[in-house]
């Protein structure tokens, strides 16, 4: 038998990934400062290290350093979660993969372009190809399936990630302007990115639309986590599942 797919999963906060580990067994724990480490197998299919980061981008960084430089072997970082939708045909329960994602707000004007990474002299980045096509497949095939009860279509585009939960209808309206195509906006994806660039890991964002980003957002995004965190692992389990097609080196 082949070695088992080794996934670093994040998420900002418990409620983002489930914080019922039961699915997984053989569970170790690793403290680093205030992190916990998680690291489990799930059907002895898929190696599993996980953690909760915390909100924002630093935290997100921190995080995923972390967990690269505590466990050799990541086959893929993949940070889920949800984010407040820029896409006004988006509605809470829409699962949304990032084909690309940026931070809003980078900023170094007149040196770079806005939203430039200066070490990587890039505003948007991409998921490798190979692995973005395997969840999406696997995402569809799993909705198609019925096992993503409550969810709605999954479907992929741009996702935004900046230190601001926006919850100002302006504020979107200046970021979707000089964003074309944005479809969401969250705190962590696109730092985590960044770091399984730098780190030469690949990497996802799957997020799933909690609020509008709008006046609303801060109760919306209250009302759902609640409900989320029952259902937050119908998702993960979808691309576990299949990790019989995933691009393994
Ligand atoms: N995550 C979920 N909703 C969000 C919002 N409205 N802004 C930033 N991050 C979010």
């Amino acid at each position: 038998m082949s070695r088992p797919l080794h996934i670093g999963l994040l998420g900002a906060m418990p409620e983002e990934i489930g914080c019922d580990l039961s699915h997984l067994h053989k569970l170790e724990i690793e403290e680093h400062g205030d992190l916990t480490i998680h690291k489990g197998l799930w059907q002895d299919s898929v190696q599993l290290t996980l953690a909760w980061s915390g909100w924002g981008k630093v935290s997100a960084a921190r995080t995923a350093t972390r967990l690269l430089a505590a466990t050799p072997g990541i086959d893929l970082l993949l940070f889920s979660g949800v984010a407040g939708a820029a896409d006004p045909t988006l509605e809470q329960w829409d699962v949304l993969l990032a084909d690309a994602v940026v931070q809003h707000d980078m900023d170094a004007r007149p040196l770079f372009p806005r939203f430039t990474l200066p070490p990587l002299n890039r505003d948007q980045l991409k998921p490798q190809a190979a692995w973005f096509q395997w969840a999406r497949t696997a995402l569809d095939q799993a909705h198609a399936a019925g096992e993503l009860q409550g969810f709605r279509q999954p479907g992929s585009g741009l996702i935004a990630t900046g230190d601001r939960f926006i919850g100002d209808p302006d504020v979107l309206d200046e970021l979707r302007g000089a964003l074309p195509g944005l479809k969401a906006v969250e705190m962590e994806g696109a730092a985590v990115a960044q770091v399984a660039e730098q780190e030469g890991i690949p990497w996802l964002v799957l997020r799933v639309i909690s609020d509008g980003a709008d006046d609303a957002a801060a109760a919306s995004f209250s009302s759902f986590i609640k409900d989320y965190e029952q259902r937050a692992w119908q998702l993960t389990e979808a691309l576990l599942k299949r990790q019989d097609s995933a691009p393994r080196p």
